[in-house]
């Protein structure tokens, strides 16, 4: 089981040839104006981008936003996307106007020897995202049919079967990129021996999305302390009302097993903000956990529940952190999330940040991202990586 990195295809010498790289540009936009609202992973591709054009490659990029339905959308184009790449590499990005059309066939074919050409959102096709093998193939052809190497620095799609990530290392002499390898070098070490205290914090809205790495985590780690939308579930399997907060039913017995075996790792809140509405403006106090009014809505952990998952958080060697722990986007309810960031960047442990929402969070909150041993750009991509699942994009490059 070994993975070729990007030196050792450095060491072959790229200079004027074309090399493919799959990226995850896959940036939030505002809703508004459609501008980036976070450049984490625009950031996180550079080191690799940067070593093949000073190598003089002509570097291939190829990536997806959101998620079309298999055929061109607009407000799906990665134009926004080539721009802010260019400021940040500080040299212009040839943009084509499809994938792997007419238009990417001459943006490519016109590339000299150190520049970059974006293709557009991999997923306008369909066979990107096929589950049949023949159509996924297909379009892994054309799209290999534009490097003479392929390099994976797409860490948060590593999770996803699809043909940029699985089918076109099949067809080239492949590399793991410079983030891909630091990614699973640092989840490595969270699944190997983390050195004790193992801290993890979880939050997020979903308790179901979180079910199969607390499964996982559970017998490797020394805390669990829960906060963010899921927590409410889990107030409930003790046996306490949580007024119109989050709450998913159907798994208040699977939390309450949980929680049985968990052999007391599990910690929860003690007191959370209650507000009248889902709103910034709403009106709230601070309620105790099993005091929560019926008409209000949980929305964030407590002051005392922060000070007690700091105090826990003090004593660990490592900490992975995924999900927020309130509905952070709202400054009323931000505090639960800042006080646990920040007491995750006081302890002296390794400590790893979960993709999406809580990456996201570390930059709106202004926190110093140096202050975190590694934050990663992959959402689901680590957290499946965690559960100990195996990884197709990882899998392909393994062979
Ligand atoms: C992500 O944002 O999690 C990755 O870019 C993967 O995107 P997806 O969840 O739409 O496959
Ligand atoms: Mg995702």
């Amino acid at each position: 089981m070994s993975i070729r990195t990007l030196d050792d295809l450095l060491a072959e010498g790229v200079s004027g040839r074309r090399v493919l790289v799959r990226a995850d540009l896959n940036v939030p936009l505002d809703k508004q104006t459609g501008e980036i609202t976070d450049d984490g992973r625009i950031r996180a591709v550079l080191p690799t981008l940067g070593a093949l054009t000073e190598a003089g490659a002509k570097v291939v990029v190829c990536a997806h936003l959101g998620r079309p339905k298999g055929a061109p959308d607009p407000q799906y184009s990665l134009r926004p996307v080539a721009g802010r790449l260019g400021e940040l590499l500080g040299a212009p990005v040839h943009v084509a106007e499809d994938t792997v059309g007419d238009s990417a066939r001459s943006t490519v074919d016109q590339l000299s020897d150190g520049q970059v050409a974006l293709l557009e959102n991999l997923r306008f096709n369909k066979g990107e995202t096929s589950k049949d093998d023949a159509e996924r193939g297909a379009f892994a052809d054309q799209l290999a049919a534009f490097g003479e190497a392929y390099v994976d620095d797409a860490f948060g799609a590593v999770h996803r079967k699809h043909a940029s990530v699985y089918d076109v290392p099949a067809r080239l002499p492949h590399v793991a990129g410079r983030l891909v390898l630091r990614e699973v070098e640092v989840l490595g070490k969270l699944t190997g021996e983390p050195e004790r205290p193992y801290v993890v914090v979880l939050g997020g809205s979903k308790v179901s999305d979180k079910l199969a790495v607390i499964e996982a985590l559970l017998p490797k780690v020394d805390r669990l302390l829960i906060g963010g939308g899921m927590c409410f579930t889990f107030l409930k399997a003790q046996g306490h009302e949580v007024g119109t907060s989050l709450l998913e039913e159907e798994m208040v017995e699977t939390c309450g097993n949980l929680l049985e075996r968990s052999g007391g790792k599990i910690m929860l809140p003690v007191d959370v903000v209650a507000a009248d509405a889902f709103a910034p403006d709403a009106a709230h106090d601070t309620v105790r956990a099993d005091g929560i009014p019926s008409h209000r809505v949980g929305l964030d952990i407590g002051p005392e529940t922060v000070a007690g998952f700091a105090a826990a958080l003090s004593q660990a060697k490592t900490v992975f952190w995924n999900g927020p722990m309130g509905v952070f986007e709202m400054p009323a309810f931000a505090n639960g999330t800042r006080g646990v960031a920040e007491a995750i960047t006081k302890t002296d442990a390794f400590t790893v940040v979960g993709g999406g929402d809580s990456a996201a969070a570390v930059r709106a909150l202004g926190l110093d991202e140096s202050s975190f041993g590694h934050i990663s750009t992959g959402g689901g991509a680590s957290l499946e990586y965690l559960e100990g699942k195996t990884l197709p994009g990882i899998a392909a490059l393994e062979n």
